[in-house]
């Protein structure tokens, strides 16, 4: 670090101003041209995202409301999209906060933001817990590194030092090399049974687009909203 902390925010601040955003060239996006359902639009934005290479376009920002009520956020990695269902899925441990929260309020959103396209994608909904029976399946087409940071577990705990967590790294993987079919039992997946899905495109000027699904029964319903 360079400079005095006074000096550092001082520039932070101008670097702030001096960046208008969306001032690149964006994609276009026709509302009118939109799908009839949401996970046809999400699933061509992503691949367009990951075919671009935006370095991890696929994870998202998970909104929970927290124990006490105070709303709480973090990044988590989609693995599944169900057109059918129109539900967005993800893994985290069952103990870690996230998972504790959700067990408290089964609701929550997913939010995309993909900077060389302008694109954002916001969703939320009930939450649904893949049934326990399933998870063996789920938890075996894991990477191995995967498995292990799962059976490691204690996500959130305060951790001592990195010796500690080396420790009970290298345990999880001798436990995992005796017994390679062991399942963590606190491994879970969720998904998101979106109610709403925004779909926004940012463009020069601030002309941005926002596209808004709404499900109503077994279909969805289309709206534009100002920007
Ligand atoms: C790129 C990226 C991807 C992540 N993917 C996941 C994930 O899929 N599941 C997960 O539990 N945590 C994931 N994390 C870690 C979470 O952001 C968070 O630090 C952790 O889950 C603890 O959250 P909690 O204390 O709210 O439970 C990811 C973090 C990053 C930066």
């Amino acid at each position: 670090m360079t400079g005095t902390p006074d000096r550092r925010l001082a520039e932070l601040r101008e670097l702030l101003f001096a960046r208008p955003a969306m001032a690149r060239e964006l994609p276009g996006f026709d509302p009118e041209a939109a799908p009839a359902g949401p996970v046809e639009l999400f699933v061509d934005w992503l691949t367009g995202a990951l075919r671009a290479e935006v370095p991890d376009a696929q994870v998202a920002v998970l909104g929970t409301t927290g124990l006490d009520g105070t709303p709480d956020g973090r990044v988590v990695t989609l693995r599944e999209v169900d057109p059918e269902a129109g539900v967005w899925s993800f893994h985290a441990g069952a103990s870690s906060p996230k998972g504790r929260q959700l067990a408290a309020d089964p609701r929550a959103s997913l939010t995309w933001y993909w900077p060389a396209q302008g694109r954002q994608v916001r969703l939320r909904g009930p939450v649904v817990t893949t049934p326990a029976e399933r998870m063996a399946e789920v938890f075996r087409r894991l990477s191995r590194k995967s498995r292990v940071a799962a059976l490691v577990g204690r996500q959130s705990e305060p951790l001592a030092d990195s010796d500690e967590f080396r420790a009970a790294w290298q345990e999880a993987d001798r436990r995992l090399a005796e017994a390679p079919d062991l399942v963590d039992p606190g491994y879970a997946e969720y998904g998101v049974r979106a109610e709403q899905v925004e779909f926004w495109q940012g463009a020069a000027e601030r002309h941005h687009v926002r596209l808004v699904y709404r499900r109503v029964g077994d279909a969805w319903t289309r709206e534009l909203v100002w920007p």
